[in-house]
């Protein structure tokens, strides 16, 4: 058998035509990302053929902590020749130290914890908690908004290419669009058990909700009785320079939902955090309501112990705001020299989108990143803003770095439809 780095390639490439998605795989191609991930460390992934590449992806926020972080990986490695996976049956102490920190860090009186494995999973039982504890059936969430993909999480997400194929799905959603008080306020009523929201809209493209206005939505939701599910699946845990995105409006929601960097980039873990009155009103008569088999286990609890203690004790939530400083002025100073690709920069801390005037140049844009050692991607509902999220760590060269990458790539796509004839 060939192990050469190349012919492991190849023989990957072929499984994934084979037996795993060649639609994707014919993507992955196109954008230049055919190649076989290997190692992480830091903000560094390097493929099986010795490639490094900045991580400006984070695996959609999943890496804060770059990859393979030593001190998570000793810590889960312990846990598992311990006790990888709970029993179910008795009281499970990772468990109830984790929902202890949540309820410390976490603003205002958020106090419960329920653990599962993942961001759309981290919705769906976020908004079953919000029916149940209103007695109400329907929902508002906004136009572009994504929170994942399962039957009740796509329901609540604002694009329709995603949802279409999959209809009838939960018909309860009102959208509106984000940002506009005044549209929400004519969709609110008596029926409305929560309204779902992401303080920075993610795959829509990387939207900082305008000032004053989640403060309003909980304002709005006070006087009619509904409750407000805040989804930092994406936005929580240091990324945006705040702990939690919601701190930046003052705002403490009755329930919110957390995954992807809560595991530390070693473990997938998500975490729905809910007041004492949602909790009562949910688990008071069963406290099995909702469950999860997996949620909860050791040594994902353990990951996102260790991951809460490094943000803290290396005050990671001041380096995301300070390291996202530096990248967004060194975009912005892209952008300036070529006003006509690059429309707008924006973002909070390490949370940054850069909008193309058109998508299919972005897309090229990519594909040059990647050759000159820069993982990033577009966002998933608006392909024309490709999204920085590196992790938290990366350091102040590589930054610099990424952003020298960017120019070049921009320059070199420049020339190419110069050449084509396209501009
Ligand atoms: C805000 C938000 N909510 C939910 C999800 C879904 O998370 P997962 O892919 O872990 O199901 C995502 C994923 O990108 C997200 O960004």
């Amino acid at each position: 058998m060939d192990t050469t780095p190349e012919a492991i390639t190849a023989d990957v490439a072929r499984k994934y035509q084979d037996y795993v998605n060649p639609t994707a795989l014919n993507l992955l191609r196109l954008a230049g990302f055919d190649r076989v991930e290997h190692t992480g460390n830091g903000a560094i992934i390097s493929d099986i053929e010795g490639n490094d590449y900045i991580d400006c992806l984070g695996g959609y926020g999943v890496f804060s902590l770059g990859h393979a972080n030593e001190e998570i990986v000793d810590a889960v490695y312990a846990q598992l020749r311990q006790l990888p996976l709970s029993s179910k049956t008795f009281l499970n102490k990772p468990l109830a130290d984790l929902a202890e920190q949540l309820a410390h860090l976490t603003p205002g009186n958020l106090q419960y914890s329920f653990f599962c494995n993942s961001g759309a999973e981290a919705v769906e039982g976020a908004l079953k908690f919000a029916r149940m504890a209103t007695g109400r059936p329907a929902f508002i969430s906004t136009h572009g908004s994504y929170h994942g993909k399962t039957l009740g999480a796509l329901s609540a997400s604002g694009r329709d290419k995603y949802k279409d194929p999959f209809r009838p799905l939960l018909e309860t959603f009102n959208f509106v669009p984000f940002g506009d008080i005044a549209a929400m306020e004519a969709a609110m009523d008596h029926t409305i058990a929560a309204v779902i929201l992401e303080p920075i809209q993610g795959e829509n493209g990387i939207f900082v909700a305008p000032d004053g206005y989640i403060k309003a939505v909980r304002e709005l939701c006070d006087r009619h009785g509904a409750l407000l599910i805040l989804d930092e699946v994406q936005t929580g845990l240091g990324r945006t320079g705040r702990l939690f995105a919601c701190e930046h409006s003052g705002v403490t929601p009755d329930i919110l939902t957390l995954a992807k960097a809560l595991g530390g980039g070693v473990m997938p873990i998500g975490a729905i955090v809910g007041t004492k009155d949602v909790w009562d009103k949910v688990f008071t008569v069963n406290p099995y309501l909702h469950t999860s088999t997996f949620g909860g286990n050791q040594a994902a609890c353990i990951a996102a112990l260790k991951a809460l203690e490094i943000i803290q004790r290396d005050d990671l939530v001041t380096r995301a705001e300070v390291a996202g400083e530096r990248l967004m002025s060194g975009l912005r100073s892209v952008q300036v020299d070529f006003p006509g690709i690059l429309v707008d920069v924006r973002g909070r801390g390490l949370m940054i989108g850069v909008e193309f005037a058109d998508a299919d140049v972005g897309k090229l844009v990519i594909g040059s990143l990647v050759k000159g050692g820069v993982v990033a991607a577009y966002t998933l509902n608006n392909p024309e803003v490709m999204r920085f999220e590196p992790p938290l760590i990366i350091s102040d060269s590589q930054i610099d770095q990424v952003v020298c990458v960017f120019r070049d790539a921009i320059l070199d796509v420049q020339q190419m439809l110069e050449e084509f004839g396209v501009v």
